[in-house]
């Protein structure tokens, strides 16, 4: 094999492939995107550097983008979030250059990140911006080349668009993540299944009876609030917005400040996108036996070193993925997935179904960004709406669910003034 990668081990492609061809069953729109763009091919010529995490659903992204003609190379977008057979399975059988290991030291993340910007991308596609922050940072020489890019997550967008603020972005993105078709399926329904899956596979523990405290009400918070109250767990919601503290309480939930969420709660999950969500102070007044869990982009909304220090020895690997902190009163804390995405790190991350839409906004944006590249500026853009639209339709229509249509009586009358009471 001639291309260049950093794999674990190629030995586990086959068990990959098998993967990727199951989560492919439930991608039927990206699927159709993959056949339309083997026929067209839109992206023929274009290289693209993906940052993303390495999962069954991104190798079909990978497929349906190489398909459409571009020279692909990805990185992982997490240290923990990378499937190993997938990764050899992209290298081995698709032939598609990938630099991710499960469990990689930050140094090595970042070699592979400037492994992937070697490839001098017209198109960046990332999921947190750490991809577009190297770029800006330390690989000024290669901006001459990029197009444009895209951006999966919440996090990412928020960097994207303060640097936009700050006249420092220096090319246009699509914000794939502020699409109907992705938050309102892949923040919402893809973390609140796979977070719960995570901790569920991580600890064995019964959800039912527990007191389950979700730090912030967004997309992704309010799907793991829901989820962790359909399986019997009494939620606690925190929030520093009023509007979304006002929501979850008429959803029926318990919201109050994590000072006093601390001393009650069973198990804690952060998805808001802050820093030291859960603190020194909130550690000290937990139950012994708590466990606490992180899904939200960064390891930073648990405050982790404060929590190393806290506790004299050594965390205590227990189980895959739980680290048991023992703090000098003899309470123990336990960690999961050293405070990394949860869903990713303990379990597959999103669903394939709700990643279909995902991905397939992601293959729609580059096509369109290439198609539009000279009337964009260096800004943060979100998906056009027809795009986002189709993506409805498709999935509608794989699922085999029929809508109505309006009439043309409906039609005049929702384009007129004049109908009242
Ligand atoms: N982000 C969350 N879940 C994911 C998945 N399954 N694949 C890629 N990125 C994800």
């Amino acid at each position: 094999m001639s291309i260049a990668y950093d794999v674990k081990d190629l030995d586990l492609a086959p068990a990959g492939r098998l993967r990727i061809e199951w989560a492919e069953r439930e991608m039927p729109v990206l699927r159709l995107i993959r056949e339309r763009f083997a026929a067209e091919r839109p992206l023929a010529g274009v290289r693209l550097s993906a940052c993303l995490h390495v999962t069954t659903e991104t190798a079909n992204l990978a497929r349906t983008l190489q398909a459409g003609g571009a020279e692909i190379v990805l990185t992982a977008s997490n240290p923990l979030s990378t499937q190993d057979d997938v990764a050899a399975a992209l290298v081995s059988h698709y032939e598609i250059p990938v630099f991710a290991i499960k469990g990689e030291d930050n140094e090595t993340y970042y070699e592979h990140i400037h492994a992937a910007l070697d490839h001098k991308p017209h198109v960046t596609m990332d999921d947190g911006a750490d991809l577009v922050s190297i770029l800006h940072k330390d690989r000024t020489e290669l901006m001459g080349n990029v197009i444009g890019g895209t951006e999966e997550t919440t996090t990412g967008v928020i960097r994207l668009r303060a640097m936009a603020k700050d006249g420092v972005l220096r090319y246009p993105i699509v914000a794939v993540n502020d699409a109907m078709t992705k938050h309102l399926f892949d923040n919402r329904y893809g973390t609140g299944q796979s977070t719960l899956d995570g901790i569920i596979r991580a600890t064995n523990v019964l959800i039912a009876g527990k007191t389950v405290v979700v730090a912030g009400y967004g997309w992704c918070s309010r799907g793991i609030a829901m989820r962790a109250e359909g399986l019997g767990g009494n939620v606690i919601v925190t929030e520093i917005d009023p509007l979304k503290a006002l929501e979850a309480v008429m959803d029926g939930f318990r919201v109050m400040p994590m000072h006093e969420a601390a001393p009650v709660g069973d198990l804690f999950v952060t998805s808001t996108g802050d820093i030291n969500v859960i603190d020194r102070h909130h550690f000290e007044a937990m139950k012994d036996g708590a466990i606490v869990a992180n899904s939200g982009h960064f390891n930073v909304e648990i405050n982790i070193p404060a929590l190393a220090e806290m506790a004299p020895e050594a965390p205590r690997r227990v189980r895959p993925s739980v680290d048991e902190y023992v703090l000098p009163s003899g309470q123990r804390i336990f960690l999961l997935a050293e405070g990394r995405l949860v869903n990713l790190a303990a379990a597959e991350g999103h669903p394939s179904a709700v990643m279909d839409m995902s991905f397939a906004n992601q293959a729609l944006c580059t096509e369109y960004m290439l198609e539009n590249a000279d009337d964009l500026e260096r800004t943060v853009y979100t998906v056009p709406e027809d795009i986002d639209q189709e993506i409805a339709r498709l999935k509608l229509k794989a699922m085999g669910v029929e809508i109505d249509v309006l009439t043309p009586e409906q039609e005049a009358y929702l384009a007129s003034w004049e109908a009242g009471t």
